[in-house]
This record gives C-alpha cells, structure tokens and sequence, in this order.
C-alpha cells in the first residue's frame, strides 16, 4: 500500500509553486528518517527525485545535475518541513537508474548503510547492534538487503521457497534448495553423525593435547597462531584423512578467501577456488591410486558415497570439503571468542575449572552474544515485504547472525552471557532445512580445544585488555589474542 504525500513547492526559476502527490511507500517515510538516501517519483509525466537536504544524500544522486535542483516543502506532520528536491531535465537521465518495474520508488538506489566502513568493520558487533535499532531491514552496495532483526530472519529460514540459497558456483548442500538438497543432506549427514564424532573424539584429543606443548613454552603466547588455528585446522585433515600438515596451506587459503569475500574480488574468488581443488584433487589420486587397497577414510568415503544413485563427482567432493573448511575457520573464530570471553570473565573461567560440564552450555552462550559468522545469504524468489520494506524477486537478502542473537526483543539482557538461558532461540548455527551440518563435529572440537588449554593452565588472562585484535567480515573471531598463562 503507498501512502499519498501531499506536497508544494518551487521549482528553481519558476514563478508559481509547484503542488502535486507524491506516491510514497514505506520505504519513503524509513529513508525521510534514514537521511541520506534518494528516491524517484512520478508526477504527471515529470520524473523527480528527492534527497533529503545534507550533503551526503545529493552525492548519492549520481550523475543527475546540481543545476535542477528545486526546492520543496513536504507537509505530512511526520516528514521534516524542508527538503530539497531534484527536478530530473529528462526521462532518459532516471531510466537507468530504474528497477525492472520502473515504478516510482527505486530500491537500487538508495544506500542505508556501508558494511564496509571502517566505523562498522572496526567493532562489528556495535555497528550491527545499531543498524537492528536503527533501520532492521536495510540496503546496501554491498551486500543488497541485510536483515538484522531475529524475527525477520527466523521467518526467512522458516520459508525456503521464497528465499532461496541456491549459488551461482555449485556449493554442496548449501547453496542448493528443495528438492534437490535433500538427498545431498542426508547423504553427508551420516559422516557428521553422533558415531563418527564418538570414534573421532579420541584424535580430537590427541591434536589438543599435542598442541599444548608450544603454548607453554613461554608464560605469554599469540594464541591464535599458536594453538588455535593449527589445532582447529589439524582436526579438519585428521577428520578427512589428509596428512596434518597440509592444515598451513588451508590456513593460507582461509584467509585470503576471507579477504576476496570483503573486497568482492571475483579473479582472487576464482584463483582460490582452483588452488583449493587442487588440494582436494591431489588426494582424491592418492586415493584412486590406491585401487582396491583404497585407505578407509573420510575422503574415501565421499568418493564412493552416492547421491541419487549416482556417486559423488570429483567437483562434487572439492565443494563438499571446501564447505567444511569454510566451517573450520568459524571453528577457530569460535575457540577463540570464547577464550577471550574466559580471559575477561575469570570467575566463569573459574567456574568451569571446577564443573567442565557447564562448558558446552557456555560455548553456545558465550557464541551467542559474540558470534564468530557474520552472515549468510539468501535471494528472494518472489518479491516480498519485510518490516515493511518492499523487496523485489532476485534480491540478495544477507542474514546478520550475529546481530539476530542480539535481539533485545528475543533475548533478556541480549549482551549479558546467561549460562541458565534456553537456548532455543539461538541462531549460532542457523534454523532450518540449512542448520549447520558441522554442528556436531563444531561443538566437539570447541569444546576439546578449550578442555585442553584449561587442563593445562591454572589461570589464563590477557596481557592487555586491547591485545586481541579482531578479524573482519565475513568473519567475527580473532586475527591475535596475546594471553599470560599460569
Ligand atoms: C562454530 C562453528 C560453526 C558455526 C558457528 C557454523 C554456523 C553455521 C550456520 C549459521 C549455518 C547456516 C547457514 C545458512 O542458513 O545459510 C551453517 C551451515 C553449514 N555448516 Fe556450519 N558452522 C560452524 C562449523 C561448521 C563445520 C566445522 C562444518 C563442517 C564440518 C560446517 C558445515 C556446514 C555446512 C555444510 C552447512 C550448510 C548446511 C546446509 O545447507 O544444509 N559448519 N553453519
């Protein structure tokens, strides 16, 4: 439903005040409160443009001429008295800055928020915590719409017909919808159940416990590097078979596959997808080399698992691993929140010395208010409204996760880590047919990682409270965290 706005003005050079309707939506009355943002209408055969009166919001009218600029009042009670206006000299001008249906609001356009900016990236938590308050439902450049709010996001997992997570590039199960994830789900699922994390639990222990060693060597230590991207990262190649040391090459493709998503560079996506096959490839040989004498092991097992009957291709397997390694890297976001959240907090830490079964509880508690995924997405299959925004068919939709968990509005004392809370509502691993297939296998080594660190000090603290130095998105953990053990 559009709102009428009455309005009246005057058009720069011309004697009589202009008077008309403007057609409005609510994304018009959201922008009037963003600021910042401009929007084009049609009166009569005039196309026109507003932009509320600061600077920022005419830069964002790109291309169009300062020179017709035009002066309007609005007069709904709820819209400031003044605004400038832009009077578009040609159709032609506006045309391409039309959406499909060419109607008189354009979604493309307007710009709630830069993901990008340093302000945001600098303490993501803050920004995303704002931006829910703010202005949930919001667009961007970058990322299209980003949903901030639980509920919206909640009702987007609870739909997948409407949002789908089908990918451009082949991603195995998650960018695959109905029907066609299902059998992928199923199939996959039996390599990450309970049994395989029972007989998996044991090398689990013994990576952690290898690892100490190094950490203990001086009475401070840069802990990601040291203990928790090796450990995290050793467990996916004990996991999958491969040799352990192939766990320095995966780092070095995690992070700068994390740098190409920030910086949207497509030829670095690409190059990192080619290296990462040719480190799944590299063992997939080994393995068919092997002939019936084939190793029994995880990576086996992809290769002679079927899906429909039909086994598992060579790309089908470098997707599958290279979801798992994705994963990893929040793994190792993961130990470390909740490390420095123990270093901050020394009567939890305390606490959970004495009673090592309140760790799990507190893993999901504390990832909940500092969660080490940004996001995901999603794209609209029909145009939808979401807390009144108007959001056309093929739009990217960015679920923040990290902002959803924060929801005031779901959550007593959102930012307060409550070990007695009901975890139902916590998006840390997602909601619905997409809920993380890494559940089992993330909590395990979670928890391994920090009953180790834990069995092997008596205290650990940081050496100064701004030590940790945070990554960014699309990731939320830590780049250094330097800690005193004792
Ligand atoms: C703390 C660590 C982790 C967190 C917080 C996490 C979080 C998530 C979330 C929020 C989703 C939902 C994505 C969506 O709805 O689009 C997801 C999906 C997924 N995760 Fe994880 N994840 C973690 C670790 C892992 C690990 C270790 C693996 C692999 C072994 C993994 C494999 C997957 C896969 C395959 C999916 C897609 C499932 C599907 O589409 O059906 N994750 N994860």
């Amino acid at each position: 439903m559009r709102d009428l706005i009455h309005f009246e003005g005057f058009v720069r050079g011309a004697q009589k005040p202009a008077t008309g309707i403007v057609a409005a939506d609510s994304v018009f009355r959201h922008e009037i409160a963003r600021q910042r943002s401009v929007h084009f209408f049609t009166i009569g055969d005039r196309r026109l443009a507003y932009v509320l009166s600061d600077e920022t919001g005419i830069m964002a009218a790109k291309g169009i001429e300062e020179r017709s600029l035009v002066l309007f009042r609005l007069r709904p009670k709820h819209l400031p008295n003044r605004v400038r206006m832009l009077l578009l000299p040609s159709l032609e001008q506006v045309a391409p800055l039309y959406t499909a249906k060419g109607e008189t609001l354009s979604d493309r356009q307007h710009s709630d928020w830069d993901p990008r900016d340093d302000a945001v990236l600098s303490d993501q938590r803050r920004a995303y915590d704002e931006m829910r308050d703010r202005c949930p439902v919001a667009r961007s450049d970058f990322l299209d719409w980003s949903l901030f709010n639980h509920k919206h996001i909640k009702d987007v997992l609870a739909d997948p017909k409407a949002y789908s997570s089908a990918s451009r590039h082949r991603a195995i199960p998650n960018g695959m919808d109905e029907p066609e994830h299902t059998p992928y789900r199923l199939v996959l699922d039996q390599f990450l159940d309970v049994k395989a994390m029972t007989v998996f639990e044991p090398h689990c222990r013994r990576i952690a416990a290898d690892s100490v060693p190094s950490i203990r060597a001086s009475d401070t230590v840069e802990i990601v590097s040291a203990f928790i991207e090796p450990f995290s990262l050793k467990s996916l190649c004990a996991f999958i078979g491969w040799p352990l040391d192939t766990w320095d090459h995966l780092r070095g493709w995690l992070h700068g596959n994390q740098q190409a998503a920030l910086s949207s560079d497509r030829a670095a996506g690409m190059s990192l997808a080619a290296e990462y096959a040719g480190f799944v490839m590299k063992e997939i040989d080994v393995r068919r080399n092997e002939g019936v004498d084939m190793r029994n092991d995880l990576t086996s097992g992809l290769m002679t698992a079927e899906v429909n009957k039909t086994r598992l291709s060579d790309d089908d397997i470098v997707s599958i691993l290279r979801n798992w390694t994705a994963g990893h890297g929040t793994v190792a976001a993961g130990i470390g929140l909740v490390i420095l959240f123990l270093a901050e907090h020394e009567e939890l830490q305390q606490q959970i010395r004495n009673d090592p079964a309140m760790l799990p509880a507190a893993i999901d508690e504390i990832l909940r208010v500092d969660g080490p995924l940004v996001a995901n997405r999603r794209t609209a299959t029909r145009d939808v409204q979401i807390g009144g925004q108007e959001i056309a068919a093929g739009s990217k939709i960015t679920l923040m996760w990290i902002a959803a968990n924060r929801d005031e509005e779901t959550f007593d004392a959102a930012y307060e880590v409550q070990l007695d809370r009901d975890p139902a509502e916590n998006l840390l691993f997602g909601w619905g047919i997409h809920v993380c297939q890494g559940i089992r296998l993330a909590r395990l080594e979670m928890r391994v990682a920090i009953e180790a660190l834990l069995a092997q000090t008596t205290r650990f603290q940081l050496v100064a409270v701004d030590s940790p130095k945070r990554d960014i998105y699309p990731s939320n953990g830590l780049a250094e965290m330097t800690l005193r053990l004792s």
